[in-house]
């Protein structure tokens, strides 16, 4: 084996910069096999935007947030879009363009980092020839083949520190005070550094929520002295009944916003007042934790051995604390979401923690 191609796709996350450090060196020390980057995900292999990355690049980095690859979450080349000379886009199957410019580059493989849009793309390659290594990336953790996504630790991390400064306001102001961290369609974030945090009502997208057993908590609380109230609600909650509330950018549908709505909704009907934070993409900024520092690293060298065995089509994930590989057609199966029954569901319930409604 003599060359393997790298990208980033998706969304940014804290730790890609260890995964490509990882690979990178695991591969020049150990294997003396070169890599080649390709910049800002799949778009890079549409437009054959790579470079051969050498040792300095890949120093000093460990530490640091974001991808020295760049990254994008949109690009599918298989439906590429292109913009007119009217300005209106139009759509493309630019695949064969990629095809030939991994061939330009002589690779052996390829490795993906990404979650699960970026490892679908990975899985479409691999089924048109191209042999691919994949590597589980996201903030969400809702990669169901994996114990654990890398980047996950710090964004609940971030949004545990988050919490604890609320707390301050919370306590002073004698508020309700609305945490809302991303996650998508799943509520990992918000169940971590919610029980991280102490957060009083967490609200996650696997169990909807009822306005009226939040209001009982709460006003349980008061009845214990206890004047203020923390909610962490994770981007894709809705009520029961009701549905996700989304942002519109640029023509573009995101998930967001619910926090405000059930502050405001909470204030309405408690008299308290009550006030919503948007986390935001702080969770996917920053130094990544000890934690994700290790996985990525793992993860990483673990990647370039599979590419040496051969065992393409493979995506490395954690499972039960050991580094493992399993396909990328399971990998990308179906999203992980949290089972209202499991373990740390009732955890949280052991210690008073409510999800907004009756369990
Ligand atoms: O998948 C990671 C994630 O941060 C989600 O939690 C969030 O919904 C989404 O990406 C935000 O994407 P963007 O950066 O495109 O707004």
């Amino acid at each position: 084996m003599r060359r393997l191609g790298i990208l980033t796709g998706g969304g940014d996350c804290p730790g890609l910069n260890a995964v490509i450090r990882a690979v990178a060196k695991s591969a020049f020390y150990r294997h003396d096999i070169e890599i080649v980057g390709f910049n800002n995900g799949f778009k890079g292999l549409v437009e054959n935007e790579a470079w051969l990355i050498g040792e300095e690049d890949v120093s000093g980095i460990l530490h640091r947030g974001g991808t020295i690859l760049g990254t994008t979450n949109r690009d599918n080349p298989f439906h590429y879009r292109v913009t007119g000379p009217d300005g209106n886009p139009s759509y493309e199957d630019r695949s064969a363009d990629a095809l030939r410019h991994l061939n330009e580059w002589d690779l052996d493989g390829l490795i993906v980092i990404g979650g699960d849009g970026s490892l679908t793309l990975a899985l479409r390659f691999s089924k048109i020839g191209v042999p691919v290594i994949g590597i589980p990336k996201t903030i969400d953790n809702d990669l169901s083949a994996t114990d654990v996504t890398f980047g996950f630790d710090t964004a609940a991390a971030t949004a545990t520190e988050a919490i604890d400064r609320l707390h301050t306001t919370a306590e002073s102001h004698h508020r309700i005070m609305v945490l809302e961290v991303m996650g998508r369609n799943a509520g990992w974030i918000a169940l971590q550094a919610g029980m991280a945090g102490g957060g009083d009502i967490i609200l996650i997208p696997e169990l909807p929520f009822d306005y009226e057993v939040i209001i009982e908590k709460i006003m349980q609380r008061r009845a214990r002295g206890k004047k203020f109230s923390i909610v962490v609600a994770a981007e894709g909650v809705f009520p029961e009944g009701g549905s996700q509330v989304y942002q519109l950018a640029g023509g573009t549908k995101r998930l967001g916003g619910i926090g405000q709505v059930v502050a405001a909704e909470l204030e309405k009907r408690t008299g308290m007042e009550s006030r919503a934070t948007v986390l935001g993409h702080l969770q996917r900024g920053g130094t990544p934790t000890v934690f994700d520092r290790v996985l990525a690293t793992r993860f990483g060298a673990a990647a370039v051995e599979l590419a040496r065995a051969g065992r393409w089509n493979e995506m490395v994930c954690l499972q039960g604390g050991m580094i493992k590989s399993v396909s990328l057609a399971d990998a990308v199966a179906q999203i992980k979401r949290i089972d209202p029954g499991c373990e740390q569901v009732q955890a949280a319930l052991a210690v008073g923690t409510s999800f907004g409604r009756k369990l």
